[in-house]
């Protein structure tokens, strides 16, 4: 098992690709600390902790930190998985609106490193950041989410320049479009949702969107002892979206 015995926060838990990742660790062996917003969490197993509470508050984070530290000593893998997304055009978009994309997508995850990375014991960590394609290519109507998501890259790298004498690795997944509830709902907003997820998947190299567990693999692999040489690090998992 790849992450036997070690411990790992995975954030965003309550749903889609952070419930994917959470299945896939919990198999490999890992003890889990799962967060999300939600009180309750349905999905966790048996052995896992569930702390529910909003990471763009310092003070939660600060408190997760803390139960992590009093349940587990040391924090092996912390994948920053949670995310949001609002989209619409930038001169319609509210003030508020902006701050929250920036805030849940980026400096939410500052919080995390910040408060993560010294529970990381001596021999070193991984932390993995779950970004998009959209962090790598602008794209109409989500410019607030790529500006964010650009940011974690950015911020990604820096942290695993500065911790690489930890031993501290910092790499980013950068998923396309993928079928969780929320992309979902989305889709059923839309006059004909077949007709428009069709005109999606053409966009797509793959030709087709990916499920939940494709992306967990790649983060997986970026948090297990088998990515040990990489760091600062941007993953695509998108389907070619980015290669064409
Ligand atoms: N699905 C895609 O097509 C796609 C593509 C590229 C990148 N991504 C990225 O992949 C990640 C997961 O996406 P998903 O589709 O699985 O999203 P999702 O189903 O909307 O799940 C998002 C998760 O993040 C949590 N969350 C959001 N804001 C939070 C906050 N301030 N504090 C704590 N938890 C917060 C949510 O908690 P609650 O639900 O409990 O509120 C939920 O667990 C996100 O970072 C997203 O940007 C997704």
């Amino acid at each position: 098992m790849r992450l036997d015995k070690l411990t790992a926060l995975v954030t965003g838990a309550s749903s889609g690709i952070g419930e994917a990742v959470s299945s896939h660790f919990r198999r490999e062996g890992a003890r889990l600390l799962l967060t999300g917003r939600r009180q309750e969490l349905d999905t966790a197993g048996p052995d896992d902790v569930y702390v529910p509470g909003d990471l763009n508050d310092e003070t939660f984070v600060a408190s997760l930190a803390q139960r992590a530290a009093e349940s587990a000593g040391s924090v092996d893998v912390v994948v920053l998985n949670h995310g949001l997304q609002v989209s619409g055009p930038l001169t319609g978009m509210a003030y508020e609106d902006a701050q929250n994309v920036l805030h849940s997508n980026l400096l939410s995850a500052f919080l995390v490193m910040k408060h993560f990375a010294p529970l990381m014991p001596e021999a070193g960590g991984s932390f993995v950041c779950v970004g998009s394609r959209l962090g790598m290519v602008g794209k109409a109507d989500e410019v607030l989410y790529s500006a964010a998501k650009g940011g974690l890259i950015m911020l990604a790298k820096g942290a695993a320049v500065e911790w690489a004498q930890r031993n501290i690795r910092v790499n980013v997944v950068a998923p396309g479009l993928t079928v969780t509830p929320v992309i979902e709902a989305s889709f059923r907003r839309r006059p004909d949702p077949d007709a428009y997820r069709r005109e999606r998947e053409a966009q797509i190299p793959l030709q087709r969107l990916a499920t939940p567990e494709e992306i967990a693999d790649a983060v997986l692999f970026l948090a297990s002892p088998e990515s040990s040489y990489i760091t600062g690090a941007v993953l695509p998992v998108d389907g070619g979206y980015t290669a064409a």
